[in-house]
């Protein structure tokens, strides 16, 4: 999908005033403002409604844009940038002294990423300089990864919505910590450790249980219980209990809602049962849109079959123990 040169003015127009403008890439919809405009940014916290000593991400165009916003930049993360760039990959570097606190939340890093989408890539191009932006939905609640997503969640709060269609990777980006000796992974996304490793000739991808203490320490947003929530509470529950639970539950005349990777168990009325795919990458895909409609269906809980426990899934298992809370 691609949009007008004349709404990209309008856009680059909009966001040169210091207005928010939302805009697609691969992973989410991001809702962006002038990275080097304080008043923009404060406008940006107030309507993702975030406290404003949490850091957002700089979208630049290019590896090229690493220097204006970052120093002591590592080879790694110009190996990194090569191989995954554009694409669902954040890094967070040293920043220059001229970054903003807005954006980096008063820490003496920042956090960059070139996102894959060719409507976007074009605002960033016209545009000119960083844009920060964080996902395009209120604090806490569900990322948008559909230009209608945007619109039912900020409505007239934001200036502009680009719409790029549906996003391509569905879940948010990875986000790595280049400014130690070894690499850590503070954020999961579809891009695991061993994609990273494999391309890495001397840091290392630890492993993201092991830095959990650094990913609480670094004020990581994501890092709060019940982020990326939807309204209704959501309970994990093993595959093998997951017929039992949501009868129980039908029987006592709750409306219940499953998000389960194996066929309906439940026939009952009442129970809205989506089985979604077992390949990762589809199951993340369509995340964020099969909770938004099982929150439409269920007033009591959404019960979600706990997902494999390999790599592949860590990421998706990482936002749905979010959303249940549990982390
Ligand atoms: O895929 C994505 O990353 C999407 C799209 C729009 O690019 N963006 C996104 O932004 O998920 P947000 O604000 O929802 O999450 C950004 C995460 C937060 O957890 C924030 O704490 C972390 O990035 N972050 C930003 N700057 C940081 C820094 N300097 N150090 C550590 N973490 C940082
Ligand atoms: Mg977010």
């Amino acid at each position: 999908m691609s949009v007008s040169e004349e709404l990209l003015d309008k856009a680059v127009n909009y966001l040169h005033q210091g207005k928010l403008v939302a805009f697609p890439t691969e992973t989410v919809y991001g809702l962006g403002a002038d990275a080097s405009n304080a008043q923009a940014l404060e406008l940006l916290y107030q309507v993702k409604g975030r406290p404003l000593e949490h850091p957002v991400i700089v979208h630049i165009s290019g590896v090229k844009q690493l220097t204006h916003w970052a120093v002591d930049i590592p080879s790694d993360a110009y190996e990194l940038a090569k191989a995954f760039w554009p694409g669902p990959l954040t890094m967070v570097l040293h920043r220059q002294k001229h970054v903003l606190d807005q954006v980096t939340g008063g820490q003496d890093t920042v956090a960059l990423r070139v996102p894959n989408h060719p409507v976007t890539m074009a605002l960033l191009k016209k545009f000119g300089g960083g844009l920060a932006a964080p996902s395009a939905n209120k604090f806490g609640r569900l990322s948008p990864t559909t230009a209608q997503d945007v619109v039912a969640e900020l409505g007239n709060e934001v200036s502009l919505v680009l719409d790029g269609g549906p996003c391509d990777v569905g879940i948010e980006s990875t986000i790595v910590d280049l400014t130690g000796t070894q690499l850590k992974i503070l954020r999961p996304g579809i891009l695991t450790a061993s994609d990273l490793n494999l391309t890495l000739s001397s840091m290392k991808a630890g492993n993201i249980a092991g830095n959990e203490t650094d990913v609480k320490r670094i004020r990581v947003p994501g890092s709060l219980a019940r982020h990326y929530s939807p309204v209704t509470p959501v309970k994990l529950v093993a595959p093998d209990v997951l017929q039992k639970e949501s009868e129980q539950l039908c029987v006592a005349g709750k409306s219940v809602a499953v998000l389960a990777l194996n066929a309906p168990a439940c026939h009952r009325k009442g129970c809205h049962w989506i089985t979604a795919s077992s390949n990762p990458a589809i199951y993340a895909h369509d995340l964020y849109a099969n909770l938004r409609l099982l929150d439409q269906y269920a007033n009591e809980v959404i019960l979600v079959e706990i997902p494999p426990k390999n790599e592949s899934w860590q990421a998706i298992l990482n936002r749905l123990q979010r959303a249940s809370g549990l982390e």
